[in-house]
């Protein structure tokens, strides 16, 4: 199936490491994987401005780098979500997409969702995994499961062996 990978991280260390062994699992299970580094990118929030459900037709009035994300929102049968945990939350920048999404309603052709979080300490994902939940169920997404990394487990070859190993039995 087509994978589409968002990744919040505005950098390129733990979560990038937990999106790279998610890549590496699922492309050896032969899916077809797209990574859009969403953290980089410049997405504004939404507006409620209403273009998109008016005059847009299903288009966001803000030209910045939304327009990269939607193809993937779609044409990719699985949505990885993967942030940072910033203050027991998805980073702004994924939350930023997340809420974009508005403009077309759901994923058109996506049926399963998953997600990854990186954090400094453990026992910090209520909040990021209950807004990813209520999304999915909202969206009608299955969600296959969401894999946190916390402290030292950010890059260990445990928590990268489990993830390739979720990603490959998928
Ligand atoms: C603005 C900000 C807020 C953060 N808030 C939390 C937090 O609430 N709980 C936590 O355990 N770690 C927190 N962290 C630490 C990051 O979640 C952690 O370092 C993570 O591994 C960073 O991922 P990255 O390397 O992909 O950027 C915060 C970091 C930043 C920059």
């Amino acid at each position: 199936m087509k994978i589409a990978i968002l990744n919040g991280s505005p950098r390129n260390m733990n979560t990038t490491a937990m999106v790279k062994a998610f890549v590496e699992g699922a492309t050896k299970a032969g899916h077809e994987v797209e990574v859009l580094h969403v953290g980089k990118m410049k997405i504004a929030g939404c507006l409620a401005c209403e273009y998109c459900h008016n005059k847009g037709n299903g288009q966001c009035i803000q030209k910045d780098d939304m327009t990269k994300v939607m193809p993937a929102y779609l044409t990719a049968d699985m949505i990885v979500y993967a942030s940072p945990i910033y203050y027991f939350n998805l980073s702004a920048q994924l939350t930023a997409v997340m809420q974009r999404i508005y403009a077309i309603g759901k994923p058109t052709k996506a049926t399963k969702a998953a997600l990854l979080l990186s954090s400094a300490s453990r026992g910090v994902y209520t909040g990021a995994i209950s807004i990813y939940r209520d999304i999915m169920s909202y969206m009608g997404l299955e969600d296959k499961g969401v894999i946190t990394a916390a402290g030292r487990e950010n890059g260990s070859e445990a928590k990268l062996n489990e993830i390739r190993e979720f990603a490959q039995n998928l």
